[in-house]
């Protein structure tokens, strides 16, 4: 299934991502406050965020050509997040002003260790549709790569898996915020990302650790995605496939903010499936990504460029 090859006059690999653009409002502090607690942060940070613009800009700092399908208010935030594309590269062309509604805010918690928790109003992200998807069609059925997360519809999501699959392109899903999935979605997955979490909810399996990311992979696979791969912050990553599966260890780094370190992962996936790298190359390649992204504040402005991934000793 992972033999998409993009079709594009520039000859860069060509993604296409379906997904959420937000706002992220950021306070640094020293510890993430109990429940009913206040506490005095550090600094407030305004960055542009969402997991599918994070992972699309990833894509594109990353060298790819990129087609984001995305819906934004028509407001402040909306218009910020538009320049914020086009300043990165990133082709707004099936991203869309939704009027009478707020771009999608998310309010973000970053500890001393890098550790986050995140709420997050999805606003126009929710009328992300369908059709929004099908506008988008032809660039899906010619990318080299299709990546979703579930920050948006369900049915968007499904149009798009279902399109891609169709056209024998890789849809690379991450599955975040988790949430049940339905069984024809799972068939069209090429490539899960669940973190621990995450494929805690999606499996029951608590993953804290090698074996349990192995018995979480294994009911995954068999609920009918091609591959999966467990991603699990510091430790590494379990790359999982039918007849095979790896445990990578993570690469040591200061983490500054572990925000959007998966969107990071998800974006070098895509490209490196979309170069035609195997599986492992581009998790590989993925995981520098992830890496060097936590060793900056915020969603975007982390992620790393080509050449910072490619001259990264760690
Ligand atoms: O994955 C990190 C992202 O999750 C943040 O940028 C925030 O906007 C939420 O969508």
């Amino acid at each position: 299934m992972m033999t998409g090859t993009g079709p594009i006059a520039d000859q860069r690999p060509h993604i296409v991502v379906v997904g959420s653009s937000n706002m992220d409002l950021v306070v640094k502090t020293a510890r993430i406050p109990t429940l009913g607690e206040t506490i005095l942060g550090g600094d407030f940070l305004m960055v542009p965020g969402g997991k599918g613009a994070n992972q699309a800009v990833a894509a594109a700092k990353l060298g790819a050509h990129v087609h984001f399908v995305a819906r934004l208010g028509d407001d402040l935030f909306g218009r910020q997040s538009l320049a914020n594309f086009e300043r990165e590269g990133v082709d707004a062309t099936h991203v869309t002003l939704s009027s009478g509604v707020a771009s999608g805010v998310a309010l973000i918690t970053v500890d001393a260790q890098g550790n986050n928790v995140i709420v997050v109003a999805p606003g126009a992200n929710s009328a992300l549709s369908a059709d929004d998807v099908e506008r988008a069609a032809d660039d899906i059925r010619a990318a080299g790569a299709v990546v979703a997360q579930l920050e948006v519809p369900l049915e968007t999501v499904q149009h798009a898996a279902q399109l891609a699959h169709e056209s024998g392109v890789p849809f690379i899903l991450d599955p975040a915020p988790a949430q049940d999935l339905p069984a024809e979605l799972l068939d069209m997955v090429s490539v899960l990302t669940p973190n621990e979490t995450e494929a805690r909810i999606l499996t029951g399996v608590e993953v804290h650790d090698e074996p349990s990311a192995r018995a979480a992979a294994r009911k995954l696979l068999a609920a009918g995605v091609d591959a999966v791969v467990v991603t699990m912050g510091g430790q590494g990553f379990l790359l999982a496939e039918a007849n095979s599966m790896e445990f990578i260890a993570a690469l040591a780094v200061q983490a500054i903010d572990a925000t959007a370190a998966g969107d990071a992962f998800a974006g070098g996936l895509a490209v490196g499936l979309a170069q035609g790298q195997s599986l492992r190359e581009a998790a590989t390649f993925a995981g520098r990504a992830a890496a060097l992204s936590v060793m900056k504040m915020g969603a975007q402005p982390s992620m790393p460029t080509r050449e910072e991934v490619e001259t990264f000793a760690g």
